[in-house]
């Protein structure tokens, strides 16, 4: 298993993310306290990936298989967290973030199966002190484009030289399919310059490939349990 992890960003970086547009430039006081959180869900992320990374590695030695084909983890850009901030019509203060943002660290779970998803979902959210904060399953419940992955938002403990401190991270849980999928579909979404009047049919041939994919992953799922019973 591979993970990608992204790189921490530093005050001045941080600094000049800001959009220029905010009303009230937060000032330096604020910022130290928002670049001292924001590296709490940085933690937060490595934490979360390292525990993953055990799962899977303990799955594997027990059942011989790995659950997680890949992982990724990105921080949320401070400008696109400020852009957030302006849309929900909030002030640009960590006491907001903390309340109202929940994915400034971000972890995506790649998995080979859709039963994989929920082994995934469960050891984790099963360790006594990880806490679900959010779940929202459109693996059943498929968004209307055909989008399919399972979000989770825990809340997790990191050890810092003072204390314990909780952050919470965004975890999208999805197979290899689903993933390919929203890559596309991400990609379509962001074709701004062309009319709808184009994009119309590629959507909907996306929309009928996302339940051909469903289709085929539920029966590549029972393949492998079928073989893995042979064993
Ligand atoms: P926001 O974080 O404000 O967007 O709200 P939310 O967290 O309640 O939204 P949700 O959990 O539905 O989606 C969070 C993330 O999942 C998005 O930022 C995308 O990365 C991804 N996502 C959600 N819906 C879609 C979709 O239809 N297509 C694709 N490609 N990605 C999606
Ligand atoms: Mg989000």
């Amino acid at each position: 298993m591979i993970i990608e992890r992204s790189n921490m960003t530093s005050l001045k970086q941080l600094q000049e993310q800001m959009p220029t547009s905010f009303a009230e430039v937060p000032d330096i006081g604020e910022l130290k306290q928002f670049m001292s959180y924001y590296q709490l869900c940085h933690q937060a992320v490595n934490e979360v990936s390292t525990r993953l990374e055990n799962l899977d590695e303990d799955y594997s030695t027990r059942f011989d298989h790995n659950p997680i084909h890949h992982l990724e983890t990105r921080m949320k850009n401070p400008g696109s967290l400020a852009k957030k901030m302006e849309k929900k019509h909030l002030t640009f203060s960590t006491q907001a973030i903390r309340n109202h943002i929940y994915d400034i660290g971000g972890v995506r779970v790649v998995t080979n199966y859709v039963k994989d998803i929920y082994t995934v979902a469960e050891n984790l959210t099963n360790q006594a002190d990880v806490q679900l904060i959010k779940k929202k399953d459109y693996v059943q419940q498929p968004k209307q484009s055909g989008y399919r992955s399972l979000h989770l938002v825990v809340s997790i403990p990191v050890y810092q030289s003072n204390g314990v401190r909780h952050a919470p991270v965004e975890i999208q849980i999805r197979t290899i399919g689903m993933d390919i999928w929203a890559s596309l579909e991400h990609k379509l979404r962001y074709k701004t310059n062309s009319s709808s009047t184009d994009l119309a049919p590629v959507s909907a041939e996306l929309t009928h490939y996302a339940d051909e994919l469903a289709d085929i992953e539920e029966h590549m799922q029972v393949i492998f349990t079928k073989l893995s019973s042979l064993d």
